[in-house]
């Protein structure tokens, strides 16, 4: 078994960055990434290279492949028809209706793929799941094909994604490993594993190239999001503890982090993690839990998420205190909107809810964020569904220019962690704000001393 072409279902921030790589390290192999979404093809196709997903070092590499062997197509029957693999990595939502509603996986754009593959497939095929999905997926994958196969053969794989946004690039090119989830029971399960691992092979080390059975690589998946989210709550929850104390959450990240048991990574407090990914896994994973009648561990992770909605209120809660308490009628300058640097990707970006509750205090929001567009703030806060669209419009305007966000606030609140924020002449900033002028450093990226010096009254998440 040998994998020539490609087809990847699913041109979002996985599967159009991930495709990608595999495309400009695999030349000898044809890769089509098929969407429904025919704007967001586009912004693949596009000859300036205006892509929908802001990644650094993603332009070369589209630069490199596309046209070779990388093509961008809402042509979704024919790819999969033409295909020897086709990787599955459409969106899994949180499900927002029915059973489950706000905790289990939606799956059902994963349902309509399987059937599609099911209906269209006239060769035999390795499916691979590269969204994140609930144990035991590949099993619904399987009945599907059963009941629906045409007389083809499919194997599945789980492949799950470990890329982390605003180092995509970096984490395809060199990742820390592979995972590969197959069936080593039958013949044709252990060739679909290995012609996986000859893929990957083509720029990845074999010893960094992992397989295991497909339950524990749908699960190490959920594991390893549940555990990154569970050491951001927890430094979280010491800063906390910081700010009643005098202790300072980066002096003990540092102390911590130099345990060789701990490791340093991950321990930056923050207002919140944010993302499309942590909050909906770890909702799945109590869900799951709950399922399976397993409510003490349930609850041990759901606290993970009850923490974070806790550091998101209690940063919003302390800029209404500290400002009188009150925001009414006040210009609160944001620094940010996307859930972390280097993207332009807002889901669940702490922002957003922080944004709301100001809102609710009847502030005016104004907005900067280097790579997000103005349109996707009003997106975001209008999802909620806190009050109409008309009341979101008159409390917050975006601005490209950050001089202009702050030129006549109350306070800024730092809700991104971008490099140009710490480069920005805070002196002129100070002169145009209305004061006592009040920054809040939801990343603590900014000097706080020199800011005091200057004249800020600085609040920093943890100190
Ligand atoms: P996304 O929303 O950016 O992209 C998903 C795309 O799938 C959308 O463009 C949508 O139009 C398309 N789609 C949905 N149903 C389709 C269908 N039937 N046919 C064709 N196209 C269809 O989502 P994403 O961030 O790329 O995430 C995809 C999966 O990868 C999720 O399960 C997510 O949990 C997982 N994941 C995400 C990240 C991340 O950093 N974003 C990292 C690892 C894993
Ligand atoms: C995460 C996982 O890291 C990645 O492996 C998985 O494939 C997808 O989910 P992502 O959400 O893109 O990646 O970014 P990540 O770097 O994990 O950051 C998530 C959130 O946590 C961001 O809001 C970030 O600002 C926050 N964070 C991260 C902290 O607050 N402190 C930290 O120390 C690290």
């Amino acid at each position: 078994m040998k994998i020539n072409k490609i087809c990847c279902i699913g041109a979002g921030y996985v599967g159009g960055p991930t495709m990608s790589v595999i495309a400009q390290k695999c030349p000898n192999i044809k890769v089509t990434v098929v969407d429904l979404n025919k704007e967001r093809i586009d912004a693949w196709n596009s000859e300036n290279y205006e892509l929908p997903v802001f990644e650094p070092g993603l332009e070369n590499v589209v630069k490199d492949a596309r046209g070779r062997n990388l093509f961008f197509s809402t042509a979704v029957e024919s790819s999969i028809q033409e295909a020897d693999a086709i990787f599955i990595s459409v969106n899994t939502p949180t499900k927002n209706y029915g059973i489950g509603k706000g905790q289990a996986a939606d799956l059902k754009y994963i349902e309509l793929c399987a059937r599609q593959i099911a209906a269209v497939s006239t060769t035999n095929k390795i499916v691979i799941e590269k969204s994140t999905l609930p144990v035991r997926t590949a099993s619904t994958l399987r009945n599907i094909f059963d009941n629906l196969g045409p007389g083809v053969h499919f194997d599945i794989l789980s492949n799950p994604e470990f890329l982390a946004e605003g180092t995509a690039i970096e984490d395809l090119h060199a990742p820390d490993r592979v995972l590969i989830g197959g069936d080593y029971t039958t013949e044709s399960g252990r060739e679909a594993i290995a012609a996986l691992v000859e893929v990957y092979n083509n720029w990845v080390p074999k010893e960094k190239i992992l397989t295991t059975n497909v339950w524990s690589s749908e699960l190490s998946k959920l594991a390893a999001n549940a555990f990154l989210a569970q050491r951001i709550s927890s430094i979280n929850a010491f800063s906390e503890i910081c700010e009643h104390t005098g202790a300072d959450i980066n002096e003990i990240s540092k102390a911590i982090g130099t345990d060789s048991r701990l490791g340093s990574k991950f321990l930056k407090a923050s207002v919140g993690f944010g993302g499309s990914c942590f909050q909906k896994d770890i909702l799945n994973l109590v869900y799951i839990a709950k399922s399976l009648g397993l409510d003490s561990v349930a609850d041990y992770w759901e606290q993970v998420i009850i923490l974070n909605d806790h550091q998101k209120d209690r940063f919003a809660l302390n800029i209404v205190k500290t400002l009188y308490n009150t925001v009414s009628g006040k210009k609160i300058a944001f620094l940010g909107w996307a859930f972390k640097k280097d993207t332009n990707d807002t889901r669940e970006s702490p922002a957003i809810y922080v944004a709301d509750t100001l809102i609710n205090e009847q502030a005016k929001i104004a907005v900067y964020d280097p790579k997000v567009p103005s349109k996707q703030v009003y997106v975001d806060l209008n999802y909620l569904q806190s009050r109409s669209i008309e009341e979101n419009k008159s409390a917050v305007i975006t601005e490209s220019n950050p001089y202009s966000v702050c030129n006549q606030a109350h306070a800024i609140a730092i809700m991104t962690e971008w490099d140009e924020f710490k480069d920005y002449d805070w002196q002129k900033i100070y002169e145009i704000m209305l004061k006592p002028a009040f920054v809040f450093d939801g990343r603590r990226i900014i000097d706080k001393e020199k800011l005091t010096e200057i004249g800020f009254k600085v609040y920093s998440i943890g100190c």
